[in-house]
C-alpha cells in the first residue's frame, strides 16, 4: 500500500537498526501500511493504529486472503475495458460503496482506493467518510495478487492487531521487545499541514504525550526507535534522547518535485552506530 509517511524509502536504514536490537516482539503503535513490519516479518509482533478501516483490512487479509483476492477479482472484472472518464466514474462509485460492504469486500475496496486515489492519501471528511479524489489514473492499475495477499496473511498470523491509541499499545511492551514509533509528521511549514489520517487530528498534546511514553519505555529498559521530520521543534522536543538525522524521500507532497530531500530525525534510547550502518549516508541537519 501507499501510505502518508510510509516507511518503504527509509526501510534500508530502519531495518538493520531494528534487527540489531530486537530480542522478542516487534511493536509498531502507528502501523499505517506497516512497511517495516512486512519487510521484517518478525516472529511475534503487535501492530496498532487508530484507523479502523486499515486495521479491519489487515484483519481481513490475516484471516481470509482468498476472500479478499476474490473480491479484488470482481473489481478487476468490473473495471475491465474502462478508461478515462468511465474509469473515474467507476472509482467514485466504489468510493461511495466504501465501507458499506462485508469485510472482505471492504478490504478489496480499500486496496483499490489506495492504489487509485491521489497519492495514496487516506483522507476523511468530518463524518469519517473517505473522500480522497482519484489520482491521475486512466485505467486499472496492478493490485495485489493472491500470492502477495497470502504472504501478507502469513506474516500477520504472528501479529496481534490493535485498534488502539499508541499509549495503549506501547504499554503492552515488555523488556526484550522493540518499539518503533512513526507518528503523524509535525507540519514542516505553514502549508504542510497534513496530519489528518483519520477524523481526529494528531495534536501537539499527542506529541508531548508520546514523549512521556518514551520516558516510560526507557525507565522500563525497553528499546525504541522513533522517526519524525527533523524540524527544530522536534529536535527540541526529543532533546533528552539520542538523535540521528538521515536524508529521506517523503511520499506525500502535492508538488512532485518537492518529494525528495527531506531530512528525517531518528530518536532512540540507544546509540545508533553509523559505522555499523555505513551503507547509508547520514547527513547533518542543515
Ligand atoms: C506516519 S503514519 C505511519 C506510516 C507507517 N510507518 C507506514 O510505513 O506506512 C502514522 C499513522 O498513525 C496513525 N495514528 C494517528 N493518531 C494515532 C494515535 N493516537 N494512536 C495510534 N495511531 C495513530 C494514523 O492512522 C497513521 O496510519
Amino acid at each position: 500500500m501507499k501510505w502518508a509517511g510510509g516507511k518503504g524509502s527509509l526501510s534500508k536504514i530502519i531495518l538493520p537498526i531494528v534487527r540489531t536490537h530486537l530480542r522478542n516482539r516487534y511493536i509498531e503503535p502507528f502501523a499505517g501500511s506497516a512497511a517495516i513490519f512486512f519487510r521484517l516479518s518478525p516472529n511475534a509482533a503487535i501492530l496498532g493504529d487508530l484507523n479502523p478501516h486499515l486495521m479491519r483490512l489487515f484483519s481481513a487479509i490475516k484471516s481470509d486472503p482468498e476472500g479478499v483476492s476474490q473480491a479484488l477479482d470482481r473489481i478487476r472484472q468490473r473495471a475491465s475495458g474502462l478508461n478515462g472518464k468511465a474509469f473515474a466514474a467507476f472509482y467514485y462509485s466504489l468510493r461511495d460503496d466504501f465501507p458499506k460492504k462485508k469485510r472482505s469486500e471492504n478490504a478489496a475496496l480499500l486496496l483499490f482506493l489506495n492504489q487509485h486515489c491521489w497519492n495514496g492519501l487516506y483522507r476523511v471528511n468530518q463524518t469519517g467518510e473517505f473522500n480522497t479524489p482519484i489520482g491521475s489514473y486512466q485505467s486499472l492499475r496492478t493490485m495485489p495478487s493472491l500470492q502477495s495477499l497470502s504472504a501478507a496473511s502469513e506474516a500477520l498470523q504472528r501479529a496481534s492487531l490493535q485498534l488502539a491509541d499508541f499509549e495503549v499499545v506501547a504499554s503492552m511492551a515488555k523488556p526484550g521487545d522493540f518499539v518503533y514509533f512513526d507518528p503523524p509528521y509535525a507540519p514542516t511549514s505553514q502549508t504542510a499541514r497534513f496530519t489528518s489520517y483519520s477524523a481526529t487530528q494528531f495534536t501537539w498534546l499527542d506529541q508531548v504525550r508520546l514523549k512521556r511514553v518514551l520516558y516510560d519505555l526507557t525507565d522500563r529498559k525497553i528499546s525504541f526507535l522513533l522517526s519524525n521530520s527533523a524540524t527544530q521543534t522536534m529536535i527540541n522536543l526529543y532533546k533528552d534522547f539520542v538523535q540521528t538525522t538521515v536524508s529521506a524521500a517523503r511520499s506525500i507532497n502535492s508538488v512532485g518535485s518537492k518529494r525528495r530531500g527531506f531530512v528525517e530525525l531518528l530518536v532512540s534510547n540507544f546509540e545508533i552506530d553509523s559505522a555499523e550502518h555505513s551503507l547509508f549516508q547520514f547527513k547533518e541537519v542543515p
